[in-house]
């Protein structure tokens, strides 16, 4: 072995003992540590619990709710007829993937209120594309989902608050879909409309 091979040997050997003795420091301490169960009585602390309750003004992370637009859908106890980010195509898309799965199932594909579950004898809800429905403000859509209305339960728990502003888009998309005036769509768009490409391969061995 040559000078500079051995002592770099010598090194790493230094290295390795110092990793050692740290990791099983490391180890020895968590071995030492008392494991709790939930809920499970503790000696340790004076009111007797395990658990730790949390400390008074304080915030764990990501939980800082203190944007009334995004986290209630209301501003000075008013429903808002505002998004509280941008709307773009991702966010409608995601809002379209929430509403199939938390939505559709009761309200439908276009929302007319005919999905599945209803079909089967749940409440018929009211139509997404009722003049009445249509006129509500964002909030009021945001605070359906949160808390639910009569006979629908509340989705607070399933859908979290960015899914559900996203899941309004889809609805004023699909809302929009319904009603539109052919005019205002783009010329491809009309295009297909008026000459709809024809479905080759339908038919075959699709079975429906
Ligand atoms: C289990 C079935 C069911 C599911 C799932 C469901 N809803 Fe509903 N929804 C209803 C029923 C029933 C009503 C009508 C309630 C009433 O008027 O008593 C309703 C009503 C509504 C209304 C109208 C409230 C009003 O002002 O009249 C909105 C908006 C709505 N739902 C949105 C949603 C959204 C968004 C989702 C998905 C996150 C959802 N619902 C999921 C059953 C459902």
């Amino acid at each position: 072995m040559t000078t500079k091979s051995l002592s770099s040997f010598i090194r790493a050997s230094l290295l390795m003992l110092v990793l050692a003795a740290l990791t099983s420091a490391c180890g020895g301490n968590h071995r030492n540590q008392p494991y709790y169960e939930a809920q499970e009585p503790s000696e340790f602390f004076e009111d007797g619990k395990s658990s730790r309750p949390l400390v008074p003004n304080t915030v764990a992370q990501g939980q800082l709710r203190d944007d009334a637009h995004l986290y209630t859908g209301k501003q000075n106890g008013e429903d808002v007829t505002t998004f509280p980010f941008p709307v773009t195509e991702a966010v409608v898309r995601r809002g379209q993937q929430q509403y199939n799965a938390h939505c559709l199932p009761c309200h439908g594909f276009t929302g007319e209120g005919n999905g599945m579950i209803v079909r089967r004898g749940y409440s018929k809800p009211t139509s997404y594309h009722q003049q009445q429905l249509r006129a509500q403000p964002h909030g009021h859509y945001f605070d359906v989902i949160t808390n639910g209305w009569g006979a629908m339960p509340s989705y607070a728990d399933q859908v979290q608050p960015r899914d559900r502003w996203a899941i309004i888009a889809y609805i004023r998309a699909l809302q929009m879909s319904q009603g539109a005036d052919v005019k205002t769509l783009p010329v491809e768009e009309r295009q297909r409309l008026d000459n709809p490409p024809t479905p080759a391969t339908e038919g075959e061995g699709g079975g429906e």
